[in-house]
């Protein structure tokens, strides 16, 4: 895929910067062929109604970030919708309630990849055609239908959908806005509202599972395929009190058990993070015994066999060819802007490069940011800068 000339300033200035592309990371990523192939394995077994959890682990700068954002574009074309988020201040994954939150505030669709969307976009294009519908009936039954298969998970939830199809075909502002921060876990809505509504209960510890799952049967029926759940900076919550730590070590646990056991289908979690949360014994997953036992991880030193079929898929740092091959890429992509030397090889700047950097604090990172330096240097030279 050739980029157009401003996609191509941008990558080249994402690079030099040492982050990630976003959206050109699957024309751009090198050396991840076996990651992107158990990738499409997965989205297949989603679409055939189970679910999944994957741990990305990699140290710093070795292209994680990459490789999830090269996942996300995968998964939205393949109709499937995102949500992505981090561990952060505002979100940690001890309360599981607050995970329904983030997942429904994250959301991306397929035909608006460039920006989040919320969750009444998603209803945009059904709700076009049922108001253009000729008779009520027809409305009436296709949201009946929809709200009794929901009715299956969660009463409250499918009460509240009813309630915000209502207000969206009503063109009932106030209707539409409250019922669906009810249904995207908010928790500060007025109570006069709720009742005016008629919502009752709240997305809380226990039902917060239900509603993902409610959440998702909703946008099969819209013939998604299923949703993809990307969390990164996992290893954030090695930071964390330790109960808090081992309180998100039990919903990862959880979530493991729901997706393994068919009890939650059409749902995948991505999580990613360096590889601490594996190799700090105190405060990692080796903390948690039943977690390490479902990731299959007893020991450090076992995942460098660690076959990319398990939970965790370690991302060892590129070889050599691989490095050449992102040479050539970057290289081609650098002279689409700006001149370099005819005489510029991929491999002699290779070979140069890892001279450079010491072996110790070797990164996929530490190479490009090198390689996009050394590239300033000639262009700013022929250029007699
Ligand atoms: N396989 C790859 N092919 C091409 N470029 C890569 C690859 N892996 C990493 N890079 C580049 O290296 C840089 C660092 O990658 P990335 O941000 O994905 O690392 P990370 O593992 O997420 O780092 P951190 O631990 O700091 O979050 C980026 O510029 C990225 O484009
Ligand atoms: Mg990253």
């Amino acid at each position: 895929m050739r980029l157009s000339n401003e996609e191509a300033q941008k990558l080249i200035h994402t690079l030099r910067s040492g982050t990630s592309p976003l959206y050109q990371s699957n024309a751009f990523i090198c050396g991840r062929e076996k990651e992107l192939d158990e990738y499409h394995h997965c989205l297949k077994l989603l679409d055939k109604g189970n679910g999944l959890v994957k741990l990305i682990t990699g140290q710093y700068g070795m292209g994680k970030s990459l490789l999830v954002n090269a996942f996300k574009q995968i998964a939205l074309n393949e109709d499937f919708i995102v949500s992505s988020f981090q561990i952060n201040n505002g979100f940690r994954l001890n309360k599981i309630e607050d995970l329904y939150y983030a997942i429904m505030h994250n959301l991306t669709l397929k035909d608006n990849r460039y920006a989040k969307s919320s969750f009444e976009d998603i209803f945009e294009l059904w709700v076009e055609n049922l108001q253009g519908a000729p008779y009520a009936d027809r409305k009436r039954y296709e949201v009946n239908t929809v709200c009794q298969e929901l009715s299956r998970y969660n009463m409250n939830f499918a009460r509240a959908f009813l309630t915000f199809m209502r207000g969206r075909i009503q063109r009932n502002q106030e209707m539409t806005n409250v019922a669906s921060a009810w249904l995207t876990g908010e928790h500060h809505i007025p109570f006069e509202l709720k009742q005016k509504y008629n919502l009752s209960g709240a997305v809380d510890k226990t039902s917060t599972l239900d509603f993902l799952k409610a959440f998702v049967k909703l946008i099969t029926l819209l013939d998604y395929k299923g949703l993809v759940v990307f969390i990164d900076e996992i290893d954030l919550v090695l930071g964390d009190r330790s109960d808090f730590r081992q309180n998100a070590y039990n919903n990862l646990k959880h979530l493991i058990d729901m997706t393994s056991t068919g009890e939650m289908t059409k749902i995948m979690f991505v999580f990613s993070g360096t590889d601490q949360i594996l190799t700090n014994t105190e405060k990692g997953i080796l903390s948690n015994t039943p977690l390490a036992q479902r990731l299959n991880f007893d020991s450090v030193e076992a995942l460098e066999q660690n076959s990319t079929h398990q939970t965790i898929m370690p991302l060892s740092s590129l070889n050599a060819n691989e490095l050449i091959e992102l040479t050539r890429r970057i290289v081609r992509i650098y002279r689409q802007n700006a001149p370099l030397p005819e005489t510029l090889d991929d491999l002699s700047l290779y070979a140069q490069i890892v001279k450079s950097i010491n072996e110790s604090t070797f990164a996929t990172r530490t190479y490009v940011t090198k390689l996009i330096e050394r590239l300033d240097y000639a262009s700013n030279f022929i250029e007699g800068k």
